[in-house]
């Protein structure tokens, strides 16, 4: 561990133990820390915490499986599979026959065949060199063009079916999907091209302007982004996020390389992961249209949700950012950029489209939709900016719309703490999710109590024996209670309580393990700890002893204050 991260972190060593200024985040003083012993670390600035693997996968922005990888080659290990031989065959079969299908289309660009996909291409005014780092290409007009290619180079009708490439006519035969075609091959991160977008060369192909290779054994539309391997490659403070090929690929040619697209689908969290793994800011510009709008909307709260900060980019006077550069140039739209606004000016500014605030009801509408909006501003900086718009823009005083915005939050709060009860009364339900890498816990006093209960059987295995029954909603979120439960199983089975924990736990469970054990709690009277520990625990079990919770809970409904 100490070898691994200190590759990514100067170490420094106190009183035995590692510590650094963390990988992550910016900070000046380290509170970054490594339990060389269990193999974890935890950032106590920015809550990024977990074993070995998740470190690489924090490190290097990679999934589980890849980290996995990774850390083997750095070890000359044996790469572990859970996959089948024969699925893993095919996934490979699939990616090698896509490559060629992209060097096919890539040739045949430079054919007499592709002449009117040039011309194309020359009308969009992209350049060679763009031409190039995308890789675009061109699909015959033909129906057998690729297939036949194909079929030479060796890959069978069941691969190209299943790889999204060619489809079965009548009487069994295959035939092209992508025909006289502009082609977008897409490429993911790893540099494995995993599917294809093609575009009709004159107008809009009434509907069928682009199509997409269907969701295959190696690509899924929805967890994966356009121009996100070059993206990738930026080390850049912000990534801007369009919607479609065209828009990506003319922001590159103009300089914005740190440009991906999310290809016309509504974002998804997975996409939205996918960017945080780069960075931490997103600048969303999609089209001007409603529907765009409406897109914009959707995706600033899914963007927010991976904690990622949000900024909207308008782009007046034109109908897409390709649109836009074409029109005003890379230097107007670098003036954008620089003055997108904030996620709260935007939706600010979208209550009161449409308003005529000379309209004393159409102003009171905008107020009202303005002090909800308000009351849900976290900071308090923010609040007070937002507020002194708000009075501007209607000459209504700040007073009065905090005032309103206080009895907002006073009347949610009551709502919530009505929720709140109920959520204790219902151990299935999950606790808010983590933000900055860390878990969120709804009750922290619990939460300590449950953390030290871990650290407690951790470095006391026997101890485990001597425990009564807990029960999974004992602990006061899921993170916890999967946590002890896993570690209890392994010292039920002999087994070390917390080595490999991350093959079977989740990210936020392993921040929690790190941070645990980055603690270092001092259990001087294990026994007695332990005691006060559980009685703590029991105490609010609600002395109705071993009836079903479930069932307690649906009998609560039908009394009606369930929820
Ligand atoms: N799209 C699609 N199928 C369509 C239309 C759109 O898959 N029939 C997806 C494509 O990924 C496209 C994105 O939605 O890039 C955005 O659509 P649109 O704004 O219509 O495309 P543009 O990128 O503006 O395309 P162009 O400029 O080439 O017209
Ligand atoms: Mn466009």
């Amino acid at each position: 561990m100490r070898e691994v991260v200190s590759r990514y972190a100067n170490l420094v060593q106190k009183n035995g133990r590692y510590w650094a200024c963390c990988p992550f985040h910016n900070e000046k003083t380290p509170s970054f820390h490594i339990d060389i012993e269990k193999q974890t670390y935890y950032c106590f600035g920015c809550g990024k915490g977990g074993g070995l693997i998740n470190f690489i996968m924090d490190a290097e922005r990679m999934e589980f499986p890849e980290a996995v990888e990774f850390l083997a080659r750095m070890y000359n290990m044996e790469v572990p599979t859970t996959e089948s031989e024969g699925e893993a065959l095919l996934k490979k079969r699939i990616l090698a026959m896509n490559t060629e299908a992209a060097r096919f289309f890539r040739d045949m660009l430079s054919t007499d065949a592709g002449a009117q996909a040039r011309d194309y291409i020359a009308h969009r005014r992209l350049s060679r060199q763009t031409v190039l780092r995308f890789g675009l290409g061109y699909a015959p007009d033909s129906w057998t063009a690729l297939t036949d290619h194909l079929r030479k180079k060796g890959y069978n009708a069941n691969e190209m079916v299943l790889g999204g490439l060619a489809a079965k006519g009548k009487n069994n035969g295959l035939y092209d999907i992508f025909r006289h075609r502009l082609m977008f091959p897409i490429i993911d991160g790893r540099g494995n091209v995993i599917a294809f977008g093609g575009r009709v060369l004159s107008g809009d192909g009434d509907g069928q302007k682009y199509r997409n290779s269907s969701n295959t054994p190696v690509y899924s539309k929805k967890v994966n982004l356009y121009a996100y391997n070059i993206a990738k490659r930026e080390k850049v403070d912000r990534l801007i996020l369009v919607e479609g090929y065209m828009d990506a690929v003319s922001l590159h040619q103009a300089g914005f390389s740190n440009t991906v697209a999310s290809l016309g689908t509504a974002l998804t969290p997975d996409q939205a992961r996918l960017i945080s793994k780069i960075t931490d800011t997103v600048v969303v510009c999609y089209d001007a249209d409603r529907a765009g709008q409406a897109a914009t909307e959707r995706a600033i709260g899914i963007l927010r949700d991976a904690s990622l900060k949000v900024r909207i980019l308008r782009i007046p006077g034109a109908k897409d950012p390709d649109d836009y550069i074409k029109e005003f140039g890379a230097d107007a739209f670098s003036a954008l950029l620089d003055k997108a606004s904030d996620s709260s000016d935007y939706r600010m500014q979208n209550l009161k489209q449409d308003k005529d605030l000379s309209e004393p009801e159409q102003k009171v509408e905008y107020l009202k939709q303005g002090c909800e909006f308000l009351s849900n501003l976290t900071s308090a900086v923010e609040l007070d900016v937002y507020a002194s718009k708000l009075a501007n823009e209607t000459g209504v005083t700040k007073e009065a719309i905090l005032a309103e915005v206080a009895k907002l939050r006073e009347k949610k709060a009551g709502a919530e703490r009505a929720s709140r009860r109920r959520t204790e009364l219902d151990p299935g339900r999950l606790v808010q999710p983590p933000r900055d890498g860390g878990v969120r816990y709804s009750d922290p006093t619990r939460a300590r109590t449950e953390e030290a209960l871990i650290s407690l059987v951790i470095s006391h295995p026997e101890l485990v024996e001597k425990m009564p029954e807990l029960r999974r909603e004992d602990f006061s979120s899921e993170q916890l209670g999967r946590l002890f439960f896993e570690v209890r199983e392994r010292i039920k089975d002999g087994l070390d309580p917390t080595a490999g924990l991350e093959q079977s736990l989740g990210r936020e469970e392993m921040s929690i393990l790190g941070k645990i054990n980055a603690a270092l709690y001092p259990h001087e009277n294990p026994r007695r700890e332990l005691g006060d520990l559980l009685e703590r625990m029991m105490s609010r079990r609600t002395g109705e002893g071993d009836t079903d919770p479930l069932l307690e809970i649906k009998q609560r409904k039908s009394k009606g204050y369930g929820g």
